[in-house]
């Protein structure tokens, strides 16, 4: 019960600091090309943040219930004692202080509150690389390393599909156009990052081929292909839909955002794949 519920919040925490900290990096690559939909794509980001704030910090008070597989495992202080001088501290202390920032850097409109946000973006990523798997192996650095290569281009390909819903909705349609060009250019290249520094990480904590057979591996598997799939709900956006979003026909404008829709939930389960195999599998087993 108490590691079903410590999944859930871990699986929505991530979806949540995911998008707030990929709203920060899309306002400080693409903003100053928003015009009407700038002031909800930063309301977007701040209540993201905020919202993660409560998720993170939630599922840290379960780390001591998950000890004694009860919920009032929460209340012992023997034992929140014990998860406070455990990892996990520092890495929550990164994590709601990049949270923080992300939110204060919404505040104002100008680059130096942007700078704000996206080092809180950072600081955020950087979090995962103090507890987990990539934490504890021999080759620590280059996995952190490649974690967060792996962590910034995630945070800036799904944090930056509602923020494109919003502009195709609230922006001209060359406006919106032109902006999903320049989205795409980038993201074409980049999100390869994903999948290459996913699979040296893979390489590096899996102890043999065969690995790939026990429960790790086979989620592993499970985000290869979910991966796939995704590059070619991206492939229809960057080669079909997002050009001709700019002739401003109504039925391109909703196909676009249905394919986007589904671009975003295909991650979101990806991340609660990830959220899943870390938590309870070890690539050693
Ligand atoms: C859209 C696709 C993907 C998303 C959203 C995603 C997300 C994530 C996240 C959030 C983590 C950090 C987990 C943590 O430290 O708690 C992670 C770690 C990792 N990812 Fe991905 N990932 C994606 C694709 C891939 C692919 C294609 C591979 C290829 C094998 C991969 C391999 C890994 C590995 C090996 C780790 C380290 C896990 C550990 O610490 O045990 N990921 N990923």
């Amino acid at each position: 019960m108490t590691d079903v519920l410590s999944a859930i919040l871990r699986a929505l925490s991530f979806v949540l600091l995911f998008q707030a900290a990929g709203v920060a990096i899309f306002v400080a690559l693409f903003g100053r090309r928003l015009a009407s939909s700038r002031g909800a794509v930063r309301r977007l980001g701040q209540a993201a943040a905020l919202a993660a704030m409560v998720l993170v910090a939630g599922h840290y008070a379960l780390e001591a219930a998950r000890m004694t597989g009860e919920l009032s495992g929460m209340w012992d202080s023997s034992l929140q004692g014990i998860v406070w001088h455990s990892p996990s501290r520092a890495a929550l202390i990164c994590r709601l202080s990049g949270l923080l920032l992300i939110t204060i850097g919404f505040q104002g409109a100008s680059p130096r509150w942007t700078i704000v946000a996206v080092a809180g973006a950072v600081l955020a990523a950087l979090a995962f690389t103090l507890t987990g798997h990539t934490s504890v192996n021999v080759h620590r650095g280059a996995l952190a390393t490649l974690l967060m290569l792996h962590l910034m281009v995630v945070a800036f390909w799904f944090g930056a599909l509602w923020p494109l819903i919003v502009a195709s909705l609230r922006e001209t349609p060359a406006r919106a156009s032109e902006i999903i060009e320049r989205f795409t250019a980038v993201a074409t290249w980049l999100v390869a990052v994903i999948l290459l520094a996913g699979i040296v990480m893979a390489v590096l904590l899996l102890p043999s081929v065969s690995a790939l057979s026990e429960p790790y591996g086979k989620l592993l598997i499970a985000k290869v292909v979910g991966f796939a799939v995704l590059m070619g709900l991206a492939a229809a956006n960057k080669w079909r839909l997002g050009p001709a979003l700019v002739h401003g026909s109504v039925q391109t404008g909703r196909w676009f955002r249905r394919s986007v829709a589904a671009e975003y939930v295909l991650i979101a389960a990806v991340l609660t794949i990830t959220a899943v195999m870390t938590s309870f599998f070890s690539p050693e087993a």
